[in-house]
């Protein structure tokens, strides 16, 4: 019973990672995927990986009609998983209205699908960045929502806002929305990772990218901040944790476990790092060296932000296990795995 789960986004990074944990379960994995930001050949790293084929959807789900009649084929949803988003933080403050259009449309579109079809539980890929630069460290699900600093972040506070809302309309939903902290590194078989497209914005594939000689060095945003070294910290986490935490949030939705209709999860180590401290380790943990230059703050970055992963441990049963450093290398495997490096 109710063993297929929607995966929306599936073929993307934090998606591809959670369509496998779902297969490597039993579970059968539906992904619908616009390709925008992903390619298909995702599905044949997770073919290779779990021995079996995702069913794959190729549409826009903006597009209220192909989402209508998705439902319509595909009557035995057991939870979607809704990963499909636009997620770049400085594109966002270009295109605002491009992020509002999509990320949002796309949602009260699946929305209305689960409403008309009686598909019941949600799992909703949301964000820290909802805290902002929060006043306590660590961060509780318990702090107070921040005013956006970008659309994207914007779009992630306004979604929960949708789906409170409408759960509180139809009594039969769910959901879970899961706030990530940094994800990163890749499947430890290098088949599945985070493929960026153009210059990567984020940290980790940027130093990935330069290890590999397409960057000629990393640029170090700021290194005033109130910290130890005085570089950023944040909470990184092994993207295959994480995606192992979106099974658990399924099975605790289907068994009927959850404590209330809308319920909200940190996803990270508990630990935070700064800059510099991923650069050291991505060197000590691949032996490579790196270039990297001190620069200015990149505006809009915040100085710290780490989770309190209480709430998680405890309810989901839920918490990070694979370290830094073996994140770090699994990066490096992908990133040498795609270039064709030894
Ligand atoms: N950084 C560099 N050089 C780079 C890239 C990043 O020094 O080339 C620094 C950043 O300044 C920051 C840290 O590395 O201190 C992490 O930066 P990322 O871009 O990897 O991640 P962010 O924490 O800025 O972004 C993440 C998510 C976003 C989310 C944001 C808000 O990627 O989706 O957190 O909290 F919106």
């Amino acid at each position: 019973m109710h063993k297929l789960i929607l995966v929306t986004g599936g073929t993307g990074y934090i998606g591809s990672h959670t369509v496998v944990e779902l297969m490597n379960e039993g579970f059968d994995v539906v992904i619908i995927d616009n390709l925008s930001n992903s390619e298909k050949s995702v599905l044949d790293g997770i073919a290779k990986i779990t021995g079996r084929r995702p069913y794959f959807e190729q549409f826009d789900l903006c597009d209220k009609e192909r989402v209508h009649n998705f439902f319509k084929i595909y009557r035995k949803v057991g939870a979607i998983i809704h990963f499909a988003a636009y997620k770049a933080v400085g594109e966002s403050v270009e295109k605002p209205l491009m992020y509002y259009q999509n990320n949002l449309i796309s949602l009260m579109n699946l929305l209305q699908g689960m409403v008309d079809f009686n598909v019941h539980n949600l799992v909703f890929s949301s964000s820290c960045t909802v805290y902002g630069e929060p006043d306590e460290l660590p961060v509780t699900e318990k702090a107070p929502i921040k005013l956006s600093t970008s659309p994207y972040g914007n779009t992630k506070q306004i979604a929960e806002e949708i789906i409170s809302d409408t759960i509180k309309a139809h009594e039969l939903l769910k959901a879970i929305a899961l706030r990530y902290f940094n994800p990163i590194g890749a499947h430890p078989s290098a088949l599945i990772g985070e493929l960026p497209i153009g210059v990567p914005n984020n940290l980790v594939p940027f130093i990935t990218q330069t290890a590999s000689g397409i960057r000629d060095e990393l640029k170090v945003f700021g290194n005033d901040y109130n910290t130890h070294d005085g570089t950023a910290i944040r909470d990184y986490i092994n993207v295959v944790d994480l995606a192992k935490a979106h099974v658990v949030s399924v099975k605790r939705m289907l068994a009927e476990k959850t404590k209330s209709n809308f319920e909200i999860f940190n996803l990270g180590t508990g630990k935070g790092s700064s800059v510099l401290e991923i650069v050291n380790s991505f060197k000590k943990a691949t032996g490579r060296d790196l270039n990297y230059k001190i620069v200015g703050r990149r505006e809009g970055d915040t100085e710290a932000v780490y989770a309190d992963t209480k709430l998680a441990n405890e309810e989901l049963g839920w918490k990070a296990e694979i370290s830094l450093e073996d994140t770090l290398k699994s990066a490096w495997e992908w990133e040498k795995n795609i270039r064709n490096l030894k």
